[in-house]
């Protein structure tokens, strides 16, 4: 992954085929390398650019995407295949020790009404040491923190 980019929200980085562009906004990548594990061909920190889009057909690409559970990653098909679809109603996933995953049609907007992200996914902060409120960073990793 790109080093320089990371924890500024807004910025997103595109990779493109004719089938499809897949989103990386590194701001919400908090590694649980399900990509990585899901498609290593296509998601590989190892090399530059870490998304190789060519790797894997579009079909599977947007399978794993769609697994990202902060959506970190995102995607949009130009091939006419099938958009991510969020679901009906809103799930949350209580993580272990970690983040309140989030997957639905997700607006949250700040104190004052302004809109702060729309997704169909999201992680949530649960641990209260995260820089990047409400979204988790990661940090509970760090902090220790455990939930009964
Ligand atoms: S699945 Fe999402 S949060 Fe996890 S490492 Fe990949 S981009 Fe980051
Ligand atoms: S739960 Fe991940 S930073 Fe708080």
């Amino acid at each position: 992954m790109e080093e320089g980019e990371r924890k500024q929200p807004g910025v997103a980085r595109e990779y493109r085929s004719e089938q499809i562009v897949v989103y990386w906004e590194p701001a919400y990548c908090i590694h649980t390398a399900r990509c990585l594990e899901g498609l290593p061909q296509v998601f590989d920190v190892r090399r530059r650019p870490w998304i190789d889009i060519t790797a894997a057909s579009a079909d599977a690409i947007a399978g794993v995407v769609a697994g990202c559970p902060t959506g970190a990653l995102s995607f949009a098909r130009l091939d006419g295949g099938p958009q991510e679809q969020a679901p009906a109603d809103t799930e949350v996933t209580v993580w272990r020790n970690g983040p309140l995953f989030l997957r639905g049609r997700i607006r949250i907007v700040g104190a004052d009404g302004s809109p702060v992200r729309e997704a169909t996914r999201v992680a949530l902060c649960r641990c209260g040491g995260s820089d990047n409120k409400p979204f988790c960073d990661g940090t509970h990793r760090a902090n220790g923190f455990r939930a009964p």
